[in-house]
């Protein structure tokens, strides 16, 4: 049932966006693909909505040799293949003569002498005010090395009121430990205010909206925890296989790619208490109190709390698909997990004893990103004597992608003379109500670091509770090597384990929209 709006949406507590201020925006990456598909897009979005200064710069920076034309030639074509709205020619010209490029070899100090250079370069011709953004789109294992030669170069001393950050692209650490050293390293050369770790997941619009509609709204909260909630599911559920990524996923899997960063901040997102006001560390310290207070995971309950799974052959749009161990650059005998199910408790006032289900994979039945609280039941004393079989919980669903909205599930009676029950869904799709603006998912978190507001990154100390929670299940999967995989095929909702592991519990997945 959806409600379209009857008169056009007010931003009712808007807050008037201003253009950011004088920056320049350093890419390292910038031949590579997060450059090409999300940044620049990104980039121009916010050209296009006024959000970024006149006195604006972007380096591009990597290792292929490229003269500053034919990077802008690149970007600009690519931005016509990747970019969902219709493109503005003038905007277009704007964010070309913005873009210039220097190749380099990232290991080499003399590189970031010439940054700095470029750098000066570009104050001078653009009016960027030495304060620079360093974004870090290169693969992880450069990640400390950069950081360091930034400063040894003095590229991330703040003086004279500029400012320099740096924005650090997932995974961060591998485990507990290298997340502790990666944050050790950055932060010798950097301060934590300026360091800006990503998740992309709280670039999405829909994920920030969880904490407008819990917090914005008077009727959910007082119902918003353990006396009438059953227990949360929260889903990330992928068609796709591992596409041309196996040599990066054979090292991370679906628990490290997906579980400790986005399935967390999901999770953080829904169970958090209200903080105080929308100051960056008032809503971190309280997504953190909330995976500090997740019941540790001891590995007996690995045994019992958490499920792997790796994709074998399928069918999906009658043509066949690979198994994962058929993928390219993966081993044929890999143990990696596409799929993780995990069954968590947080011991807090508000959520103890209160299942959170958590549950990811790769090509599974249908693209969905949503978190799922079911409510408990009512009491089944009125209709026990009506032709009711089951009566169902009511279930509200937050869908963060791809169908964007809200839905409620509720019991209704269907018309006629006897006491009959039909489940009734009350829907909400943003787009009814918000229009679609052509988004990337990078545009707040681009214009948030150069605004300096660090609500949507992820702190260090988040990013380590978030490793030490994972870190029992790693150890014991390292330890045990899967017996069966693979374990379920292609374009099916994972091993059936997954399912086994909520009928313990006397619940199922909620696999249906
Ligand atoms: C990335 C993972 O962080 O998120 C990928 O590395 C995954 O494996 C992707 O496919 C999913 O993002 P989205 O925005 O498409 O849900």
């Amino acid at each position: 049932m959806t409600t379209p709006a009857a008169a056009p949406p007010q931003a009712q507590t808007q807050s008037r966006r201003q253009p950011a201020p004088p920056c320049a925006l350093v890419l390292f990456g910038a031949s590579g693909d997060l450059a090409k598909r999300k940044l620049i897009p990104a980039l121009y979005n916010l050209a296009a909505g006024g959000y970024l200064p006149d006195e604006f710069a972007i380096v591009g920076i990597s290792r292929s040799p490229m003269s500053d034309d034919d990077f802008r030639q690149k970007m600009i074509q690519d931005l016509a293949t990747f970019e969902t709205g219709a493109l503005d020619p003038q905007r277009v010209e704007w964010l070309r003569g913005r873009l210039s490029y220097m190749s380099g070899d990232l290991d080499d100090a003399a590189t970031f002498d010439r940054l700095r250079e470029a750098l000066e370069a570009a104050d001078k011709q653009w009016g960027t005010g030495g304060n620079y953004l360093f974004y870090l789109a290169v693969p992880p294992s450069q990640f400390a090395a950069i950081a360091e030669r930034l400063g040894a170069a003095g590229l991330t001393r703040e003086e004279g009121g500029a400012w320099r950050r740096i924005v650090i692209e997932k995974p961060f650490g591998h485990d507990l430990d290298s997340a502790r050293e990666l944050n050790r390293d950055i932060r010798a050369v950097a301060e934590e205010r300026q360091i800006y770790r990503i998740d992309h997941y709280l670039g999405k619009e829909t994920v920030q909206n969880i904490l407008a509609f819990r917090f914005a709204n008077g009727i959910f909260e007082p119902i918003w925890n353990r006396g009438y909630v059953d227990h949360v599911q929260i889903t990330v559920a992928e068609t796709v296989g591992v596409e041309s990524r196996g040599g990066y996923y054979e090292e991370a899997g679906a628990l490290r790619d997906m579980v400790q960063n986005h399935m967390f901040q999901l999770l953080a997102l829904t169970a958090m208490e209200p903080p105080i006001s929308f100051a960056p560390d008032e809503v971190r310290d309280e997504r953190v109190k909330v995976l500090r207070s997740v019941r540790p995971i001891t590995p007996e309950d690995v045994l019992h709390q958490a499920v792997r799974g790796q994709y074998d052959a399928g069918t999906v749009n009658d043509k066949t698909v690979p198994a994962y161990r058929a993928e390219t650059h993966v081993s044929p005998s890999s143990p990696v997990e596409t799929f993780v199910a995990l069954k968590m408790y947080i011991d807090n006032w508000r959520w103890a004893d209160v299942p959170f289900y958590l549950r990811t994979g790769k090509r599974l039945p249908r693209r969905v990103s949503e978190v799922a609280i079911h409510f408990k039941r009512a009491p089944h004393m009125l209709f026990r004597e009506t032709a009711v079989e089951h009566l169902e919980a009511n279930t509200l669903v937050l869908h963060i992608q791809p169908d964007e909205g809200i839905s409620l599930k509720f019991e209704g009676k269907v018309p006629g003379p006897v006491m009959r029950l039909g489940h009734v869904r009350m829907h909400f799709e943003y787009s009814d109500y918000f229009g679609r603006t052509p988004e990337t998912g990078y545009e707040t978190l681009l214009y948030d670091c150069m605004i300096g507001d660090s609500t949507l990154f992820q702190r260090s100390d988040l990013v380590e509770v978030g490793w030490g929670i994972v870190m029992p299940i790693l150890d014991v999967w390292s330890a045990l090597a899967p017996r069966s995989f693979p374990n379920y095929a292609a374009n099916t909702w994972g091993p059936k384990a997954a399912d086994d592991l909520l009928q313990a519990d006397g619940r199922r997945w909620k696999n249906d929209g």
